[in-house]
This record gives C-alpha cells, sequence and structure tokens, in this order.
C-alpha cells in the first residue's frame, strides 16, 4: 500500500473542489480493503496548505466507527448505513459517531435515546431521490425534517441523497439533484447550518453542480478512477515450478489440457485470499514484468499460471495480481474485467488472511 499516493489523490481532488466544500473521506469496507485504521490515521497526519484534507470519515455501521475511535481517530465519523436496531443509536452517541437517519421512525427513536442520555444527538437525514436503497422519499422528508425542527432532543446536521448512475447516466444524475433541490428549496434549507451533500466519485469527476456542502469520497481517493494513482499492489510468490508434457492436465475438474509441453508455476494466493474463482483460464498476472495467463482453476490457497515464456521465473519470484512491475501493470479494473466485475469488488475481496504491508 502506497501512502505516499493518499496525499497526491487528496490533492488532486481538492484542485477539483473550491476551497469551501468540505470532504467526506469513506472508509467503510474496511477501507475498501485497504485498511481503514491505518488509512485514517494517516488521513489525520496529511496536511494541504496546513489544513487537514478529509473533514469527515464515511463507515457502514457502528462496528466501523468503533474500530477507528479505538484506534484514536478524532475526526467526525458519519455513520452512512441506516441504523438498525435503533438501539444502536446509543452505542452510536457514547462513541460519537454521527447516524443517518432514513425514516420518520428513526428520527423519532433518535429523539427517545437522546432523551434517555440528556443530550441533543444530530443526525444526517438521507433522501432517497433514485438510487432506491435507503432513504426517506422526497414527499416523506418534510414530516421528518419538521420533526426535526420541532423536536428539542434531535438535531438535523446533514441532508443528503446517493447517485446510482453518475459514472453513466447524467440524466438521471441530473433528476436526482433536481429532486434533492426540490426538498432544500421547499424547507429553505440553503443557510449553511444543514450540512448537504450527494456526490461520489464518480459526481465530482462529471456533476461538479452536485458538490453542495461536502462530497463522500472513496474510490478516486484510493486511486481507483482514472486520474487518481492507486494506493494497492496485491502480490503473491510462486512456491512451486514444473514442466508439464502436451495433453496434460492442470488442477480441478481439469479444465486446462496443455496444448504443448508448458512450464507451469503454482501461486500461493486462492479464492480465499481474494483471487476470484472466475478468473480460473481467464486472468493474468504479471511475472519478471511479463505478463502471464493463469490456467485451471482458481483453488481456495493456490492458483497456476503459465511462465513458459518467462524463463527468469524462479521458486520464491514475484507475482503480481494487482499493481506493477516493470513496465506492465495491472489495474484492479483489468482483475475486475476478467471476473467480470468492478474494481470495487476486486479490491474488497482481498481477504484479511493477506498482510497489508505500508510505505510511505
Ligand atoms: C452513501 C455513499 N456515499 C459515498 C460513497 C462513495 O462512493 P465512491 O467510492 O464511488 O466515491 C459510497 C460508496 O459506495 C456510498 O455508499
Amino acid at each position: 500500500m502506497n501512502l505516499s499516493f493518499l496525499r497526491e489523490n487528496f490533492k488532486i481532488l481538492r484542485a477539483k473542489l473550491p476551497a469551501e466544500v468540505k470532504i467526506l473521506f469513506v472508509v467503510k469496507a474496511d477501507a475498501y480493503g485497504h485498511g481503514a485504521v491505518p488509512l485514517a490515521k494517516e488521513t489525520e497526519r496529511l496536511r494541504l496548505k496546513g489544513n487537514p484534507v478529509a473533514d469527515f470519515f464515511g463507515v457502514s455501521s457502528v462496528e466501523e466507527g468503533a474500530a477507528l475511535r479505538q484506534a484514536g481517530i478524532k475526526t467526525p465519523i458519519l455513520i452512512l448505513g441506516s441504523l438498525y436496531p435503533f438501539n444502536s443509536f446509543l452505542e452510536a452517541a457514547r462513541l460519537n459517531l454521527i447516524p443517518t437517519v432514513s425514516s420518520l421512525e428513526g428520527a423519532r427513536q433518535l429523539y427517545a435515546t437522546g432523551l434517555k442520555l440528556k443530550k441533543r444527538l444530530a443526525a444526517h437525514l438521507k433522501i432517497d431521490t433514485g438510487m432506491g436503497r435507503v432513504g426517506v422519499s422526497p414527499q416523506n422528508a418534510f414530516e421528518v425534517i419538521d420533526f426535526f425542527s420541532k423536536s428539542r432532543g434531535a438535531v438535523l446536521a446533514g441532508i443528503y441523497t446517493h447517485f446510482s448512475s453518475a459514472e453513466s447516466d447524467s440524466g438521471y444524475t441530473q433528476l436526482q439533484i433536481e429532486r434533492l433541490n426540490q426538498v432544500l428549496k421547499n424547507k429553505g434549507l440553503k443557510n449553511g447550518k444543514i450540512l448537504v451533500h450527494a456526490s461520489n466519485s464518480a459526481a465530482v469527476l462529471n456533476h461538479p453542480e452536485a458538490n453542495y456542502d461536502m462530497v463522500r469520497v472513496g474510490g478516486a481517493l484510493y486511486g481507483l478512477w482514472p486520474g487518481f494513482k492507486p494506493l494497492l499492489s496485491f502480490k503473491a510468490r510462486i512456491v512451486f515450478i514444473k514442466k508439464i508434457e502436451k495433453g496434460a492436465s492442470v488442477g480441478y475438474g481439469r479444465t486446462f489440457r496443455a496444448p504443448k509441453s508448458l512450464r507451469i508455476a503454482t501461486v500461493c494466493a486462492g479464492y480465499a485470499d481474494g483471487v476470484f474463482r472466475a478468473q480460473s483460464n481467464r486472468g493474468e498476472v504479471l511475472v519478471e514484468g511479463r505478463r502471464c495467463k493463469i490456467v485451471g482453476t482458481v483453488t481456495m490457497d493456490m492458483l497456476m499460471i503459465d511462465v513458459s515464456e518467462v524463463s527468469e521465473a524462479r521458486v520464491g519470484s514475484e507475482v503480481v495480481l494487482i499493481g506493477e512491475q516493470g513496465k506492465e501493470r495491472i489495474s484492479a479494473l483489468d482483475a475486475a474485467h476478467f471476473s467480470n466485475t468492478i474494481s470495487y469488488e476486486a479490491v474488497c475481496a482481498i481477504s484479511r488472511r493477506v498482510p497489508r504491508v505500508y510505505q510511505r
């Protein structure tokens, strides 16, 4: 994990945004597999023109927020997931995590928790403008906002929505923006007291009109979007090499038969490490700066590659599953394409048993 690229990515992102727009760094799902605690710690250390680089962190659950607080992270943390059961508000309050409320019932329960604690608890309200996941509908948003403005026990600190297709459907994103604007306009909420946010990485790149008061960015800061630098490399080693004859098979189910005699290397990474089985007989890796095909079925702990053209390949040689070697690169997107998925899933899938190594 190249931490020096994190600062560069913040710099690239900052340059795309007006100075007053805040940044929430989405570190849910263990920072998309990169490691939430080390990345949050590094983020708190970083400065751009003397200022902290992130104003908030975003997590998906109380547990993810708790892990950051236990590690000493002080930055405000917004829980992006919809909390249930509602008694999680109590734990969120104890840990100084800001919950998301996505229904009138949620707002009432937050208020009740505040009464119990004799504290005014702040939350952000999620509005479903078209993502179809969680959030109160724009029509029902009004009664929730009214509830907050009348109740002394709960504070509406933010209002937000999430785009479903800011990378691919500008018309639909515009519609989502209009629906959010309608709620803000009707409620006269443009006074800056309530933090309004909508954009993810794709929207920052394609819809600057949706920056509002804050953007919530994950993918771009991990370098998973063009124009940003990938933080992560995924590497393993060759643990065994052999020659096989024409017609010999490799691996479970004999899905690969050698069309000629080949030099086959076994690599100590498998689907339990996060190499998708869908990469069987499709994926590529780098050895000594050259691309080699995955042959046979990816197994739980190992996979086999054809190193016939890489005479320098040895037991112990480094194998790059995602990242650079020499002049070649396999991006998370390449790895994802081999397995019909997206780069986000490819990095989130790298399992806990793969040690994370951080360098500056
Ligand atoms: C609610 C919410 N906001 C922001 C993001 C960040 O999206 P991205 O990583 O594409 O920037 C996510 C990620 O899935 C999300 O669920």
